[in-house]
């Protein structure tokens, strides 16, 4: 008989009907006459609960199916007289795949602490908790894909390995094959990268953009979709050393139509998730955040504010609030005075423009007053910066001379100016933080909760 996944079980129409499901024990319990097992196969949040008359099954043999042990049961579903559930499996066949002793699966009861989860990684989507983050991941991922595809942006694929440095922070991973104990030097008797694997320095990329820059300089609006990785040692509930970022590039935008597609494309996804996820987000509604839903959907109705980085230090100012960091021009914003902005000033989200020159990256435009560029930076509820993007310099000699002002080594990065040099055109982007994102759909307070295998300073298990 062919496996029916639970999520089907609710939704067709299969009481009366004989059955078979596959999946990992959450609980049993019962008495001498009857047993009651709760089997999750990661389909749905809500498990089936299966009935064994032990008139029809060995004791013995029921024992085995303990919490996180995987089973393979037929029977008919029928409607169900207990409380909780609609229907359950009165089973005829019991099939055991792979036993889990009660004495060491760590899994046992609900109520574990999400620190503890993050020390069994490995087993953690195995709870109801990280089975609804990672259902509402993939969905959002797939969102994604799709709000770009309907509007005509292509996916590009940017390298991975770069000898460029993006974002100027130099918070790079190495790249290399060298012989760390023992390298090659050269007549200087510095390491000697002329014999390295690409015959230069290179690392992992912190951000596709200006490689999509070359793409939507060619073909009109292009997408990248990726992990990026960024060595900042920064152990925060927001930071990652590996994350995913979806920066969409797109040839004659302004950073209005920047602006505009940033929103619209947030909002894409939130009701994505709020019309495909619906189970798993009022599981974690309940469970975690009581005001999960209210959030997303108030954020659905409110118009973005709109406000220069200016006007926003003003009102940080005027605040009179005590910030653990000054605010004053010039000074780069810490997520509590994004959040004070978002969440006591405005109560909405806000796009933030037109910041200092100096603390932001050397491709953004320059505005006519010579101190800010057109950089906007989408800040959220709860996360504070979501979104990072600009208008991007699109005027060969004022690039150069922002990138010498910089001192930005510049014999990798030929090939990005040669946008500035051939048809060059303004045009825009934006970056998305993923798992930002999924922090804020899934109400959940820490980024290593919202990615199944977590890279941060000090952690690369599993
Ligand atoms: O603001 P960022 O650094 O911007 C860029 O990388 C640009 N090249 C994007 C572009 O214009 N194409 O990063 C973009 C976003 C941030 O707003 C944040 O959401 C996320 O990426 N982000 C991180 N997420 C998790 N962990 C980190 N260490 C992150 N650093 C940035
Ligand atoms: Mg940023």
């Amino acid at each position: 008989m062919k496996r029916t996944k639970i999520v089907d079980l609710f939704s067709a129409d299969m009481l009366g009907k004989e059955v078979s499901v596959k999946g990992w024990v959450r609980t049993r319990r019962g008495n001498k006459h009857v047993q009651f097992v709760a089997l999750n196969d990661g389909s749905t949040i809500r498990n089936i609960q299966i009935v064994f008359d032990l008139a029809k099954f060995d004791e013995e043999q029921l024992k085995a199916v303990s919490t996180g042990s995987a089973i393979h049961v037929t029977g008919m579903l029928v409607e169900s007289m207990g409380k909780g559930q609609t229907c359950e499996i009165q089973a005829d066949m019991l099939e055991i795949y792979g036993g889990a002793d009660p004495e060491k699966y760590p899994l046992q009861k609900k109520g574990h602490t999400l620190e503890f989860l993050r020390e069994i990684a490995h087993l953690r989507p195995r709870t109801n908790t990280f089975g609804a983050v990672l259902r509402i991941r993939s969905a959002l991922a797939f969102a994604i894909h799709k709000f770009f595809q309907e509007r005509g942006f292509y996916y590009l694929h940017t390298p991975l390995i770069t000898a460029s440095d993006c974002e100027g922070a130099g918070a790079m991973f190495q790249v290399t094959t060298l012989d760390l104990e023992n390298p090659p030097r050269n007549e200087e008797g510095k390491v000697d990268y002329t014999q390295d694997f690409f015959g230069k320095t290179t690392a992992l990329t912190v951000s596709g953009q200006l490689e999509g820059e070359l793409g939507a300089t060619a073909l009109g609006a292009i997408y990248t979709f990726g992990p990026t990785f960024r060595a900042e040692n920064s152990n925060t509930p927001r930071h990652l050393a590996e994350f995913w970022m979806i920066e969409p590039e797109v040839a004659f935008n302004d950073i209005t139509d920047n602006m505009e597609l940033a929103e619209d494309f947030i909002k894409y996804c939130i009701s994505y998730a709020l019309d495909n996820c619906r189970d798993d987000i009022e599981f974690l509604n309940e469970m975690y955040d009581k005001e999960l839903i209210a959030r997303l959907e108030s954020v659905l109705k409110s118009d973005f504010v709109r406000l220069s980085y200016t006007d926003g230090v003003k009102i940080l100012e005027e605040s009179g609030k005590k910030f653990e960091f000054p605010v004053y021009w010039g000074a780069d914003l810490q997520s509590e005075h994004e959040r004070f902005l978002v969440e006591e000033h405005f109560k909405r989200p806000v796009i933030l423009t037109d910041y200092p020159k100096e603390i932001k990256a050397f491709y953004m435009k320059q505005n006519a007053d010579g101190k800010t560029v057109r950089a906007m930076d989408v800040l959220f509820p709860k996360i504070g910066e979501i979104i990072g993007g600009s208008e991007r310099e699109e005027n060969y000699d004022k690039l150069m001379q922002r990138i010498e002002e910089l001192d930005i080594p510049m014999k990798d990065m030929w090939w990005y100016l040669d946008t500035r040099r051939f048809g060059t055109v303004p045009h825009s982007g934006f970056g998305l933080g993923f798992e930002r994102l999924v922090l804020f759909v899934t109400g959940m307070t820490n980024i290593r909760d919202v990615i199944p295998f977590p890279r941060t300073p000090g952690n690369a298990e599993f």
